[in-house]
């Protein structure tokens, strides 16, 4: 599976790849990690809140309604086990990304300044 997963994380983030250890090293740590065939979703809890680490869609596979597939299935696990809030961090020049998490009803509640290479990071989050 890790193997699996760095390759589909190279894929999505070719100049950040993930290797199979990190997915390992994650996993050990307590993040829960989904992987279909293209793509994968990582996050963690933490009492009753939640957080988006990643999420990525192979390229060929992209607006086919995967990634907001994968968020509604955590969403619904995450409801059932007493979360109450999810948060994510997305780099403020991510369209795609951004405009999936505001599909999906997530609201900007702050931001992080040069967080990403110099990128700024919007924190963004969504009341289940
Ligand atoms: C962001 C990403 C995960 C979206 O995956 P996806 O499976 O294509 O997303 P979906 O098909 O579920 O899209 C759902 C909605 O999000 C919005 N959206 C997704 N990609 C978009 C794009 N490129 N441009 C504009 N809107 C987009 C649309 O509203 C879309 O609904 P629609 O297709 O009916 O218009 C994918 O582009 C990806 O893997 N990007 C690289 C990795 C990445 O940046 N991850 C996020 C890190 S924070």
């Amino acid at each position: 599976m890790f193997t699996e997963l760095a390759h589909l994380h190279q894929k999505c983030f070719p100049n950040r790849p993930w290797s199979a250890e990190d997915f390992r090293d994650l996993k050990n740590s307590g993040c829960e990690i989904i992987m279909s065939e293209n793509g994968f979703i990582v996050y963690r809890i933490a009492v009753d809140e939640a957080e988006i680490i990643t999420i990525g869609v192979n390229p060929e596979m992209r607006r086919n309604g995967i990634a907001s597939a994968m968020i509604g299935i955590i969403e619904k696990n995450l409801k059932n086990q007493g979360v109450k809030k999810i948060f994510l961090e997305v780099a403020l020049n991510n369209e795609p990304a951004k405009k999936l998490y505001e599909s999906m009803g997530f609201k900007v509640v702050g931001s992080r300044p040069k967080y990403y290479d110099g990128v700024d990071a919007i924190l963004m989050a969504k009341t289940i």
